[in-house]
């Protein structure tokens, strides 16, 4: 029997990090066992996320989105990296960029998202990080979640593979409520996306992904 070989995971990250710590634990424990993390790319110097990858021993790069004058200069240098280190799948933990079209098709299949609501509630063009939980909690819904999907070319409009749900509890602040959705849906569902993911069990037939049997 052939053995299969790990697929090789690229994190892009914008800033703190704690979902790709969330991955990285994952690795460590072995729940993340069909994919290994090469590398961690941050698009913002200084990103904390980048910290957690040199704890890690994971090579950490910086490619700053201010550093190229266009979208496609920047997506360049980040093909780039990805390349260079033949990297197989691009998981997107709190990455805060929007990549074209034409970048996406590199990786068909191959680039998840987490996003901090349960989708097509309270996302798209302008929902992310801290003002998702904050319109969330000015809408005065009770329920709120986060949403594991396949990246396309329409803001958090790619096929869903996982949602948790989270009830709000009364007078939850916003950072709060981050923290409390991050915790018991963000954490907990990516590094779980990530394993289906590098071991082949995704099928996606248009908006539908199922989970195949081992
Ligand atoms: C997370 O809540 C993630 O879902 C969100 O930003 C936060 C990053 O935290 N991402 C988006 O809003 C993308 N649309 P982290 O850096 O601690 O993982």
């Amino acid at each position: 029997m052939t053995k299969q070989t790990k697929k090789r995971i690229g994190v892009l990250v914008s800033g703190g990090g704690t979902n790709l710590q969330a991955l990285l634990d994952a690795e460590a424990r072995g729940e993340l066992k069909s994919g290994t993390i090469a590398v961690v790319v941050a698009s913002k110097p200084g990103a904390y996320a980048l910290e957690r990858a040199a704890k890690a021993g994971v090579e950490g790069v910086c490619v700053e989105r201010k550093a190229y004058e266009t979208r496609e200069a920047f997506e360049a240098a980040l093909q780039k990296v990805l390349e260079e280190r033949q990297i197989d799948v691009l998981v997107l933990a709190g990455f805060m960029l929007v990549l074209s079209d034409q970048f996406i098709k590199l990786y068909p299949d191959r680039i998840i998202n987490v996003h901090p609501a349960l989708i097509p509630s309270f996302c798209g063009d302008g929902f992310y990080g801290l003002r998702v939980h904050e319109r969330a909690l000015e809408y005065g819904v009770k329920v709120t979640g986060a949403t594991v999907h396949f990246v396309n070319e329409i803001t958090d409009g790619g096929a869903i593979i996982m949602q948790k749900a989270v009830a709000i509890p009364e007078g939850i602040s916003p950072e709060d409520l981050q923290q409390l959705v991050m915790k018991e849906a963000e954490h907990v569902m990516l590094p779980q996306a990530a394993e289906l993911l590098c071991a082949g069990r995704l099928s996606r037939k248009g908006r539908l992904v199922t989970i195949d049997n081992k």
